[in-house]
């Protein structure tokens, strides 16, 4: 099927980037993880001394240089947070949401991550995938990340950050994180990376 469209939404580190990537290669179709373009948008307010918390002030930071979406720093844990922050007020989902629609109307397809994508971003997609993992498993996960990282943090604390994110991004008026009511839903709490993958291109494949 070609210009297959393939939604997949989810928590922080659900693994839904992994799987996102995964079936882009499987399918031959372009990628966009939209939580960096959010993250851009944090990384430039930090950079420009503005306040995360003032709808004008990360609206401003709306305009970035692409060049930035390359840079490291933008993967981290305090961009990410300060990424949820921005990422509620309406003005920088509205600055961001032509971009996104655009990619997702690539003639060919594609597969987009994020928040949103089932509901706002591509609302017809071919196929919908809603990737959780319960909390303590995804605090697990970054943990052992930033630890190979030679990062220090407790479990607890990347726990409470990991809950303290699923909240603001489910609880914000605009483009809350939810699953589409027609997403299938994959819980990777107990699935290897392979095994999430398969599972994914399964329900992919049970939908187009
Ligand atoms: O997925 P990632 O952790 O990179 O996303 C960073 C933050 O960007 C999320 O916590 C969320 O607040 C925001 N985001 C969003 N909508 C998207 C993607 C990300 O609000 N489609």
């Amino acid at each position: 099927m070609s210009g297959m469209i393939i939604a997949v939404d989810g928590p922080a580190a659900s693994g839904k980037g992994t799987i996102a990537r995964a079936l882009a290669r499987h399918y031959g179709l372009p990628h966009l993880d939209t939580g960096l373009l959010y993250r851009a948008v944090a990384a430039t307010v930090l950079r420009d001394g503005l306040d995360p918390a003032v709808e004008a002030d990360a609206a401003a930071a709306c305009a970035f240089n692409d060049g930035l979406l390359a840079d490291p720093w933008l993967r981290t844990d305090d961009v990410g947070k300060i990424a949820s922050v921005v990422s509620a007020h309406p003005q920088v989902r509205a600055a961001l949401l032509e971009r996104q629609k655009r990619f997702a109307g690539q003639p060919g397809g594609a597969v987009l991550d994020g928040r949103d994508i089932g509901t706002v971003i591509a609302p017809d997609a071919d196929a919908k995938l809603f990737v959780q993992a319960t909390p303590e498993v995804r605090a697990e996960r970054r943990h052992l990340e930033l630890q190979k990282a030679g990062l220090t943090a407790s479990l607890e604390k990347v726990l409470a950050d990991i809950r303290a994110r699923d909240e603001r991004d489910s609880q914000r008026a605009d483009a809350p994180m939810v699953a589409a009511a027609d997403a299938a839903l994959l819980d990777t709490s107990v699935l290897s990376i392979e095994a999430a993958v398969q599972k994914a291109i399964e329900l992919v494949e049970a939908r187009r």
